[in-house]
C-alpha cells in the first residue's frame, strides 16, 4: 500500500510518499518540505495570507519532487491523503483541493486527514508503537495530553487552557527581542542562563486533572523583564533559562497527572510519546525521559524532522485510515477547527478528571 500525503495547514508546505510494508511498518519513500519561516520572520509570526499564497506557489512542485524521489507514478498509489484541518483556512484549502483533484483525476481513494491525528499516529510510523499510548502533543498551535487508543479513538486527558506550549515560547522570545520561531531562540539563550535567578510561577502544578496554563508564566517573564529593563545579554539568558525550567516543570507535572488518569481510566500505556515542534527542546526531552523511566515506560520521540509538521505523517495517517476502509468523499469541507477526540468526562463509565486524580 502506497499513499501520497499533503500538508499545508500552517507555514510548512510538504508532500511525502509512504509505503506500508508487509511487517506492518511504514517506509518513507520521500519526504519533501518547504519551510516558509523566512517569509514570516519579519512579522514575528505566521501571516495567514502570506502562508496561503506560498502554499499555492510551492505545492505542485513539491508533489512532483516527492513522486520523483519515491520513484512512483500516480498509478502506483493506493490513496491520496491531504490534511483537511485544523489550521489556517487558506492553506488548508490549497492542500485539500489539490489532494481531491489528484484523487479525482487518478480515480484513487481520498483521505481527509486530521493534522492532529497525523501527529498522534506518527510514532507508529517511526517506532512501531502499539496502541494504547500517552501522547504529549506540544506544538505552536496545540498542546494536549491524549490517550491514543486506536485510529479514530482518542481521549483527551488534558489541554492548555490558554497558550499552547510552542506559542508560549514564541511569545516569550518576541517579548525579549529574540528571532522567530521563538522555541529554538529561547533554548539557545537558556543554555548560558541561570534558571534560578528569577522566581517564576509554575501554574497549576499539582492540580486535579491534567490541564495546564502558561499565560501567567509568560506574563511573569514580562513583569520581570520590565522591572530590570534595559536588559543585558545575561538578563535575557537568565529569563530564558528560568522560563524554560518553569515550562518544563509544568509540562512534566501535567504529563505525570495524565499518566495517572490513563492508568485509572484507560489502562496501561505502552509508551509515553512526545510529538510536535516543542519536542525538539532538549531540556524538556530530558525531563520527560526521567518521568518515563520513573514510570517504567519508554519515551518515544520521533526524529525532529517528523516531530514538526511534515507530509510523511499525513501519508501515514492516510495509510492507517485506508487499511481500515475509512475513505472520505470528495466534498469533504476544509475544517479550520477540528477537535480530535472525546474528553475524558464524555466517556461512558469512566471517572471524571477530578475524581480520577
Ligand atoms: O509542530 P510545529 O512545527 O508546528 C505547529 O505548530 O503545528 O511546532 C512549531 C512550534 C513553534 O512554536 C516553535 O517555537 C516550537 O514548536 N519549537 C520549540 C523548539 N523548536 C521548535 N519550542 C521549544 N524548544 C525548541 N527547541
Ligand atoms: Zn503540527
Amino acid at each position: 500500500m502506497i499513499v501520497l500525503g499533503i500538508e499545508t495547514t500552517c507555514d510548512e508546505t510538504a508532500a511525502s510518499v509512504v509505503a506500508l510494508q508487509r511487517d506492518g511498518r511504514g517506509h518513507i519513500l520521500s519526504n519533501e518540505i518547504l519551510s516558509q519561516i523566512e517569509e514570516h520572520a519579519p512579522y514575528g509570526g505566521v501571516v495567514p495570507e502570506i502562508a496561503a499564497r506560498a502554499h499555492v506557489t510551492a505545492l505542485d512542485g513539491l508533489i512532483s519532487r516527492a513522486m520523483a524521489r519515491a520513484q512512483v507514478s500516480f498509478k502506483d498509489l493506493d490513496g491520496i491523503a491531504a490534511a483537511a484541518g485544523p489550521g489556517l483556512i487558506g492553506g488548508v484549502i490549497v492542500g485539500l483541493t489539490t489532494g481531491k483533484t489528484l484523487a479525482l483525476v487518478t480515480d484513487k481513494p481520498f483521505l481527509a486527514v486530521n493534522h492532529l491525528e497525523a501527529h498522534a499516529l506518527s510514532p507508529r510510523l517511526t517506532d512501531g508503537v502499539d496502541f494504547p499510548y500517552l501522547l504529549l502533543l506540544a506544538s505552536g498551535g496545540h498542546s494536549q495530553l491524549l490517550a491514543v487508543r486506536g485510529v479514530d479513538d482518542y481521549v483527551r486527558l488534558g489541554t492548555t487552557i490558554d497558550d499552547a506550549i510552542g506559542e508560549a515560547f514564541d511569545k516569550t522570545a518576541k517579548m525579549l527581542g529574540l528571532p522567530y520561531p521563538g522555541g529554538p531562540s529561547v533554548e539557545r539563550e537558556a543554555e548560558r542562563g541561570n534558571p534560578e535567578r528569577f522566581a517564576l510561577p509554575r501554574p497549576m502544578l499539582g492540580r486535579a486533572g491534567a490541564d495546564f496554563s502558561l499565560s501567567g508564566l509568560k506574563t511573569a517573564v514580562r513583569i520581570e523583564a520590565e522591572r530590570i529593563a534595559p536588559l543585558t545579554n545575561t538578563d535575557i539568558a537568565d529569563l530564558c533559562a528560568g522560563f524554560q525550567a518553569a515550562v518544563t516543570d509544568v509540562v512534566v507535572d501535567r504529563t505525570r497527572a495524565a499518566l495517572r488518569l490513563f492508568r485509572t481510566s484507560i489502562g496501561t500505556p505502552n509508551a509515553l510519546v512526545v510529538a510536535g515542534g516543542v519536542a525538539a527542546n532538549m531540556t524538556l526531552r530530558r525531563a520527560l525521559q526521567r518521568l518515563a523511566s520513573e514510570s517504567g515506560l519508554n519515551l518515544v520521540a520521533p526524529p525532529l524532522a517528523l516531530c514538526t509538521d511534515n507530509g510523511a505523517m499525513i501519508a501515514w495517517a492516510g495509510i492507517e485510515r485506508l487499511r481500515l476502509g475509512l475513505v472520505d468523499p470528495l466534498d469533504t469541507p476544509p475544517k479550520p477547527r477540528w477537535p480530535l477526540m472525546a474528553k475524558l468526562s464524555d466517556l461512558p463509565d469512566t471517572a471524571t478528571p477530578e475524581t480520577a486524580a
